[in-house]
């Protein structure tokens, strides 16, 4: 009998478990047909937000989930990482940014849903694509293939997760928010390379995952050839166009790719938000059922967990909430108002069992219409109650012009490459290409607005507060520093000698020069040159302790001259890894270091190749292994002051202690006048940085949403470091005597270093009184009493600043035919005088306002004329302006 010393502790006991299935949802049921996810019963249209949990720090989980909330999400979907949740094998890690329970759990008190990807294999530019290093040394492995080492290591994470997750009752049918699963990840894309023992392998992974009673439907995305009880689904741009792989599947969308992530040396891609907002219109529009933004939040590469080679530290991706955890607009405001059209459309949609109404508008213009059967016929009454009966998606895919089409007898515009969404088949709740959300500037980082770009590009950037005037120094060693290393016949493989515990190892040679070929290269005025085959990602070459060159590049030849003195040299190559592949086949095979010959050309007796010879072999940096970033061992090292303004030589540590800046919001440093290493911040590895640039042309002045979206279409920062703003996530901050530690590689100036509170600066907006009416009124009851009607309802615009900031100015406003754009504005021909005291009476002070864009508030400044409405504000943070202070 269980022992328990009171009733009250039973009751409490009792009280727990109920408490603890009962803690997000009643459990429920969820399974699919041809049409949408079933979810408890019924039919659901989910749309999903992609965060990556160890792309933000804990503290920040609740506030990206809850604005991925208010941004109109049903579900958020993440990968499981299993190179952060198994680290050494055998040994797993679920504390900390690896917390999964937690961010699961956070997710369900949300009242959300969760898609969990479980992979393992995620590719998701995380270094080695999510797998642990370790596992290229299970004997015998190939990974992703019908192979019993690689089968065996894969199903031990897929269980340990789906056993995690079930002991934690966090399965829909638990009470829990999981509604989905996915095993592997885009295996379509590589399959063919496999042959036999690929097709294998996946009706393996499929069996193995349905045999571990989850519970839950499971995904295989781009996989053409899913087994029947695994869906597959579409990732890409567009997905309007997919269809499962059987008839009796819905389209899923799994990965909709709303920006794009950046590679250092590279420009920095945005996606226009009215081309994406058109992608998912025409996705529900031809019977899509679930759509997930990769990603709704992007985040950062903390520590070396960026994928590659060459993924950059941030993970921002453009996506609607900002790297720092802010809100990207109008990205994100524009697309909560899309998933509130959708959302109304919802009844409709789910209602239709086979394929909605059909109807030609026009060459390049069609409409699909929705009907809850019955309701047909009520078309041109107004529709009793808020109960939507029919619902319609025009669109105009003509990526020039503009149409007018007409439909069910009335005549609606529809701008070039668009979808006007109409929830009761009349009026227009959205439109994808008219935004009504504001944009938002940023004080830091870099933003997507192209209308303003300005010869600074979009960086608004204001007085620079330098970090400190006080740094100190630690020389690394240039070569071997320790007595951990160790001699070796010939190259070995980089991994395998580092198992990726550094980005760094040394490869040292000894070389003996006559004096025949001193006076050979006199003679000929020649110098001797190294040549390697083949390196990747980056190898420094250094001669008696000289830098003599450097090569960037993957799996790139290397020719460098060297200056080598009579007698003996030491000549040592550093190999640096930039983030491990992350796609493709054989990814076991890959490597890093450098692959075929090494030699010296250019003696005189021709050329010594000195790959076979003897090499002595150094893991990583001495600095690295003393951990002297770290606030317990950072004094270990020998420092010395830095003179002011002098700029340390390569391969120096540089340390510094800081104040926080004041107040809540997101930090950024910027190591613009640095050139590549590691930063930490109180001992935590904010990432790699790296002052690349990027080509000078191939960006664009502007960015036209119209037409299909590439990585290319539209990009910023042509000239520019590809990244010069890191993030500092507020938790690892304290007060004062906060710990900077750099590690640098090429010299640059620490003294020029800054931080800057990461807030918005100025916001705009501009709609016209045309503008569709704001949606929340459709479920508004005086709507739909017929006390008012959605055409007679007016427009509007709302102004927000950042959480805790308030509206300090209103820089420009006109009612009328204002003129330019954000930053640019200006009175057109028709103006309302009263425009500037009616908006500022309406929002200075406020964290946010809304105002109607109509002559009932302005007064009609100019009769039978379309007119607009335009703000530009500017917001404040309480602790604006105060910065790091020494
Ligand atoms: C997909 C992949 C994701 C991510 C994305 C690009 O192919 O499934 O994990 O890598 O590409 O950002």
């Amino acid at each position: 009998m269980l022992g328990f010393r009171t009733g009250l502790e039973f009751l409490l006991l009792i009280s727990t478990i109920l408490h603890i299935s009962a803690e997000f949802f009643k459990p429920f049921n969820v399974s699919y047909d041809h049409r949408a996810l079933i979810i408890d019963g019924e039919r659901r249209m989910l749309i999903s937000a992609g965060i990556h949990y160890p792309r933000a720090t804990p503290d920040m989980w609740a506030d990206l989930i809850a604005k991925s909330k208010e941004g109109g999400a049903d579900v958020v979907q993440s990968y499981a990482f299993w190179s952060g949740h198994e680290p050494i094998r055998g040994k797993y890690n679920f504390e900390g940014t690896y917390d999964i329970v937690k961010f699961v759990k956070l997710v369900g008190s949300a009242g959300l849903y969760f898609h969990l990807r479980i992979g393992p294999y995620v590719c998701a530019e995380w270094n080695f694509g999510g797998f642990p290093v370790w596992l290229r040394d299970v004997p015998g492995i190939e990974f992703r293939t019908n192979n019993a080492p690689f089968k065996e290591e894969m199903q031990r994470f897929v269980e340990k997760i789906v056993g995690l997750m079930r002991q934690e009752m966090l399965f829909s049918w638990q009470g829990g928010p999981i509604i989905l699963l996915q095993i592997e990840n885009e295996y379509g894309n590589i399959e063919s390379k496999y042959g036999q023992k690929g097709k294998e392998y996946i009706t393996w992974a499929a069996r193995m995952a349905l045999g571990l009673g989850a519970g839950v439907p499971w995904v295989m995305c781009r996989q053409t050839d899913a087994p029947e009880n695994i869906l597959d689904s579409c990732n890409a741009f567009y997905c309007d166009g997919f269809k499962p792989n059987s008839y009796k599947k819905p389209a899923l969308w799994t990965e909709d790719w709303n920006g794009w992530y950046t590679t250092w040396g590279g420009t920095v891609p945005h996606r226009p938000v009215e081309d994406n907002a058109f992608a998912i219109a025409r996705f529900f529009q031809r019977g899509g059922c679930f759509q997930n933004y990769y990603m709704f939040f992007g985040g950062t590469n903390f520590g070396r967990t960026s994928g590659g080679p060459f993924d950059i530290t941030s993970y921002d991706y453009d996506a609607p909430i900002d790297e720092y955890g802010l809100l990207n607009q109008p990205k994100w405001g524009h697309l909560k108002d899309l998933h509130a059209a959708i959302k109304l459309c919802e009844p409709a949609l789910i209602a239709v069992d086979d394929a909605p109404q059909y109807i030609w508008l026009g060459p390049k213009q069609e409409a699909h219409v929705y009907h809850i059967s019955g309701h047909a016929a009520e078309l041109n009454s107004s529709l009793a109650g808020n109960e939507i009966g029919c619902s319609a998606f025009l669109a105009n895919i003509d990526e020039h012009n503009s149409a007018s089409v007409k439909f069910f007898n009335r005549v609606y515009i529809l701008p070039p490459w668009s979808v006007s969404i109409l929830p009761d088949c009349k009026n227009v709740a959205f439109n994808t290409a008219k935004v009504g959300a504001q944009i938002s500037i940023k004080t830091v980082g870099y933003g997507s607005q192209f209308s303003n770009v300005t010869e600074a590009g979009n960086l608004v950037l204001h007085e620079s507060s330098y970090i400190s005037k006080t740094w100190m120094t630690f020389k690394e060693p240039i070569g071997a520093w320790g007595d951990n290393n160790f001699t070796a016949q010939g190259i070995l493989e980089h991994l395998n000698v580092t198992k990726d515990t550094s980005d760094y190892l040394w490869y040292i040679i000894r070389i003996h020069v006559s004096d025949e070929d001193v006076s050979f290269w006199e003679a000929n005025e020649a110098s001797p040159k190294l040549i390697i085959d083949r390196i990747r990602d980056v190898a420094r070459i250094f001669v008696n302790g000289q830098l003599a060159g450097s090569a960037v590049g993957h799996w790139v030849r290397v020719e460098q001259p060297v200056q080598l003195v009579r007698g003996y040299n030491e000549l040592a190559i550093l190999s640096e890894t930039v983030g491990l592949q992350n796609y493709g086949a054989f990814l076991e095979k890959d490597g890093a270091g450098f692959k075929g010959q090494i030699k010296l050309v250019g003696f005189k007796n021709g050329e010594n190749d000195i790959s076979k010879s003897l090499w002595l072999y150094q893991v990583g940096l001495k600095g690295e292994f003393m951990k002297i970033f770290s606030l317990e061992e950072h004094e270990s090292a020998d420092w010395s002051g830095l003179p002011y303004d002098s700029i340390p030589s390569t391969f120096t540590w540089c340390k510094t202690f800081f104040d926080g800046p004041e107040g809540k919001g997101p930090v950024s440093l910027d190591l613009g006048s640095m050139g590549k290493g590691q930063a930490w911040i109180n001992g935590h590895s904010i990432g790699r940085y790296w002052s690349l640039v990027a080509p000078k042309d191939g960006c664009q002045r502007t960015c036209d949403y119209r037409g299909a979206y590439n990585e290319n279409k539209c990009t910023t920062n042509c000239g520019k470091p590809t990244q010069s703003w890191y993030h500092i996530p507020r938790s690892w901050l304290q007060p004062s005597n906060n710990l900077l530690v750099l590690f640098e590689e090429t010299g640059g100036n620490p003294f020029k270093i800054s931080i800057k509170l990461r807030t918005t600066d100025t916001i705009c907006a501009k709609m016209s009184e045309s503008h569709y009416p704001p949606l929340h009124l459709w479920s508004h009851p005086h709507v739909f009493s017929g006390k008012l009607s959605i055409s007679d309802a007016t427009p509007e615009i709302r102004l927000q600043c950042d959480d805790g900031q308030t509206i300090s100015a209103i820089t420009f406003a006109s009612y009328g035919t204002p003129l330019g754009s954000c930053q640019n504005f200006a009175q057109g021909n028709c103006h309302a005088t009263n425009s500037s005291s009616i908006v500022f009476e309406a929002c200075q002070g406020k964290n946010s306002c809304t105002i109607s864009v109509s002559n009932k508030v302005f007064g009609d400044p100019c009769r039978s004329v379309s007119k607009a409405l335009a703000i530009e504000a500017k917001c404040v943070s309480p602790a604006n302006g105060s910065v790091a202070s020494f």
